[in-house]
């Protein structure tokens, strides 16, 4: 039934069996996420209602706090009221769908280069040898947009490739300030003026999205669609579809995040957890797939400024807890994240 005659997916279609190269080793944690229904009532992230901040000072408080808390258990929260239009994340899907419907030589013009984060693929990491049952894309808007030349390169027209920057690049830029604003929560969370963090991302800042889309997948329980990971960043903000996927471990147990189309997943990245040393935790997470329904994911990524020295402040250094990393640059950090992921054999916090 395609327009095309040529593939679209990297990912093999209409086939009844999982190709080997897609096949987990280690599959006893694995589960088909549409079918799995039990969620551990007690480990339902909390829904933070950001319209209260501009409340009463007890109920800006009560947000403050109740952020705080989840961040330090789970380092995951979701948020409503989170004052984006509804509107424009739709259109983002739309263009993010649009976009992987493409023919596959299409996104093939944009490959990620080996050992580089952006651009199209299917492996997030290097030296991986099980694919992921996705397909993934990663633009970057700050601190130099690569969206317009991506564009260019994957839509045959002007009209086309002009929407699809213009959309992704406003979608990345509204939710680029709703990141930070949510950096600032955090950071009052942990008894420091709001500004504390964010006053580095006035001069430069990197923002970068990564589109996730995993089609229905023959054997969902064998395969993975994200394999287990903490963020590098400072801080994510996901948008997920209607469909299950994204799951958070806790207690060895993983726990799926409940999909809120209305709502902003929140999750601390490794950088947020040495900048509070360690009060809060950037939480180990994954995405599995189901055999019924594609699933489409946006993770928008805020980082400090690439020649940026990350060290946890003086006020959160304490005999109870001494100083747990020590300081680096972001840049060094970033190259680290990439060569040596917890998947191929390194604790990135270990390191540092
Ligand atoms: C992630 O980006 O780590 C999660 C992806 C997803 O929920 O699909
Ligand atoms: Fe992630």
């Amino acid at each position: 039934t395609s327009m095309h005659a040529g593939l679209v997916s990297p990912l093999p279609q209409n086939s009844t069996q999982l190709p080997q190269e897609f096949v987990e080793a280690d599959q006893k944690h694995l589960s088909n996420a549409e079918l799995e229904s039990t969620e551990d009532p007690e480990l339902d992230f909390p829904v933070l209602d950001l319209s209260l901040l501009s409340g009463d000072k007890k109920h800006h408080d009560e947000v403050i706090t109740a952020a705080a808390e989840a961040c330090q258990n789970w380092g995951f929260f979701q948020i409503q009221n989170h004052g984006i239009d509804q509107r424009l994340i739709e259109k983002c899907k739309e263009e993010a769908l649009r976009m992987f419907q493409l023919p596959l030589e299409a996104k093939k013009r944009c490959d990620r280069p080996p050992g580089t984060s952006f651009g199209y693929g299917s492996n997030t990491w290097v030296n991986q040898k099980v694919q992921h049952w996705a397909e993934s894309f990663h633009l970057q808007l700050k601190p130099m947009s690569n969206v317009p030349a991506m564009a260019s390169k994957l839509f045959p027209d002007q009209t086309s490739s002009q929407q699809f920057s213009s959309v992704v690049e406003e979608y990345m830029e509204t939710v680029q300030n709703l990141a930070i604003q949510v950096v600032e929560i955090l950071t009052e969370g942990l008894g420091l003026p709001p500004a504390y963090f964010s006053q580095h991302l006035q001069r430069e800042r990197m923002v970068s999205m990564r589109l996730n889309f995993y089609p229905p997948c023959p054997e969902p329980s064998k395969a993975i669609g994200l394999r287990a990971h903490t963020d590098p960043h400072l801080i994510t903000i996901l948008h997920q579809d209607t469909v299950r996927g994204l799951q958070v471990q806790v207690a060895e147990k993983w726990v799926t995040v409940k999909p809120r189309p209305d709502c902003f997943v929140v999750n601390i990245g490794d950088i947020f957890q040495i900048l509070s040393n360690t009060r809060y935790k950037s939480g180990l997470h994954r995405a599995v797939v189901n055999g019924q329904f594609q699933r489409l994911s946006m993770a928008c990524f805020l980082n400090l400024p690439l020649d940026c020295v990350v060290a946890a402040p003086p006020e959160l250094i304490t005999t109870d807890c001494p100083q747990k990393y020590r300081p680096f640059l972001w840049l060094e950090y970033l190259k680290h994240a990439y060569l040596y992921h917890p998947i191929t054999g390194n604790d990135r916090h270990e390191k540092f």
